[in-house]
């Protein structure tokens, strides 16, 4: 069994595409060491992360982001026990949704943060937003 947290935040300036692949070579590295996968998007200063791996070290990662002062009102959307992992292979991609042009598509859903439930008490927006987009790039 793995562990999968999904959090959203706030930029605290506007990150250039330099700052975003500092970003992720910084994360890429940890993530490898401890066996992290997950990916990253970000989007007029927002941000919304997936993070999956063993429960231990999903807590002591999200400990440290949380205190990043790159960011603020760092808010966990969900947090679940997974069998199979929904980024495997992926030690942190980011996406930068100005960039890839897929900011119509999703806009509202990045703007307003919201995220839906099914019946089962299921994250479903946001974690198949970040595996749709996946799929497509
Ligand atoms: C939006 C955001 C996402 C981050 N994601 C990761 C990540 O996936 N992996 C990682 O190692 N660091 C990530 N970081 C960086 C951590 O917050 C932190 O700087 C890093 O773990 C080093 O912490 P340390 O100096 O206390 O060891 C992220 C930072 C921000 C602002």
């Amino acid at each position: 069994m793995f562990h999968e947290l999904v959090y959203q935040s706030i930029a605290a300036k506007d990150f250039t595409a330099d700052d975003l692949k500092e970003l992720m070579i910084q994360s890429r590295k940890y993530n490898k060491e401890k066996d992290i996968t997950g990916c990253l998007v970000y989007h007029n200063r927002t941000f919304i992360q997936v993070i999956e791996g063993e429960k231990e070290e999903i807590d002591t990662l999200f400990r440290k982001i949380k205190v990043d002062t790159r960011h603020m009102k760092v808010t966990k959307s969900w947090e679940s026990e997974i069998e199979t992992r929904g980024f495997a292979g992926w030690s942190m991609s980011i996406m930068n949704i100005n960039q890839h042009g897929l900011d119509k598509v999703f806009s509202n859903f990045l703007d307003t943060g919201e995220f839906s439930y099914d019946v089962s008490g299921i994250l479903t927006t946001s974690k198949s937003i970040l595996r749709s987009m996946k799929d497509n790039l």
